[in-house]
């Protein structure tokens, strides 16, 4: 006789059905292929498309029936769940395209505790800054911040493609910027890019790791510290504080680096738990599910501000997006 292990039910409501998961990767991959190119800008912008090949055709006529996009004629206009998808189309790259090398690795590797993480750096810089794009108001507020302050310099610890320096630029005209990021080629293509619209002046990015260490990083040699007056790193502390020994040793080593800081402005993921996918908010289980897989730990929101009050730094402003994407304004108490 074979013992046959009985089918668990489980039916609550919200749990993924097979339809989900093989619908939702298909989906994903066109709606970054849209993205790559430029559907999401037009549409947005409050154009209508008109694909011209077969391959646009089939990959219109997917977004349509996934019900993202409506069809008049030989045009294509965005439905509302269109509208937020394009909105939130960076979430749908990084996980989609940015992670992916990394949870292919599961495969090959059940025995391990964790995988180090194994990522398409372009895709995930180019997503998180689509994310933050999302939410103007965020950089009207760290902007606003730092043009009502005495002119200085701000540096954006962990900047990818700089996406959000040059933003702020355009907000605190007085201010210079600078931005660091570990990934060379990140900084590379940003540098040239920067240089093509005229804001090297304004902007400096440089190649190098921020996580302080006993010695300083090659990079610090090229910056004058004591100008610096507002440090803001963006989904990037939790890494850093799981690596090394948690948020406050990250943000002590910051402060030893900038002795004039006046401002910090971090951004993190923040966790949040729930026994279910489906329980959180959309991109919080995989979020989540990412960082465990890599043994980064995630951290909550009463870790980062006991971290900030035991340094001495008074919230300014709060702001959160997307429930655990969380924004503060720091300053000295
Ligand atoms: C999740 S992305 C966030 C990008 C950007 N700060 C944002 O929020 O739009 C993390 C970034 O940190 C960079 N990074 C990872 N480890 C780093 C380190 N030790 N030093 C500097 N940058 C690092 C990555 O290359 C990546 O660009």
């Amino acid at each position: 006789m074979t013992a046959v292990t009985p089918l668990v039910q489980h039916s609550a409501i919200g749990d993924f059905t097979i339809r989900d998961v093989i619908e939702g990767q298909t989906a994903g991959q066109l709606i970054v292929a849209a993205d790559d190119w430029g559907w999401w800008v037009t549409l947005l912008g409050g154009d209508s498309i008109a694909p011209t090949t077969g391959i646009q055709d089939t990959v219109a006529d997917g977004l349509v029936r996934a019900g993202f996009l409506i069809r008049r004629g030989r045009r294509y206009h965005l439905t509302h769940t269109g509208h937020d998808v394009g909105k939130n189309r960076g979430f749908v790259r990084v996980a989609v395209r940015g992670w992916e090398p990394t949870f292919r690795q599961l495969s090959a590797n059940p025995h391990r505790e964790y995988i180090p993480a194994a990522t398409e750096p372009d895709e995930v810089a180019r997503g998180c800054t689509d994310i933050a794009r999302r939410r103007p108001e965020i950089f009207e507020a760290i902007g606003r911040s730092i043009a009502a302050d005495i002119p200085g310099c701000t540096i954006d610890l962990g900047c990818a493609d700089a996406g959000r320096v040059t933003a702020l630029a355009g907000l605190a005209p007085e201010e210079s910027f600078l931005g660091v990021d570990i990934e060379d080629g990140v900084i590379q293509t940003a540098t040239s890019e920067l240089a093509d619209r005229g804001l090297s002046d304004r902007i400096t990015l440089l190649a190098g790791s921020v996580q302080p260490e006993d010695e300083p990083p090659a990079w610090l040699a090229a910056v004058d510290r004591e100008a610096v007056t507002t440090a803001m790193s963006f989904f990037l502390l939790h890494q850093l504080a799981s690596d090394g020994d948690g948020i406050a040793a990250v943000l002590r080593g910051w402060m030893d680096w900038f002795p004039n800081l006046r401002r910090f402005v971090i951004g993190d993921g923040y966790l949040l738990e729930a026994p279910n996918w489906t329980q959180q908010p959309w991109f919080s289980p995989t979020y989540e599910i990412y960082h465990a897989v890599t043994g980064v730990r995630l951290w909550t929101r009463h870790e980062y501000e006991q971290a900030f009050a035991d340094l001495g730094w008074s919230v300014e402003r709060r702001l959160e997006d997307h429930t655990m994407l969380v924004t503060t304004i720091l300053e000295r108490a």
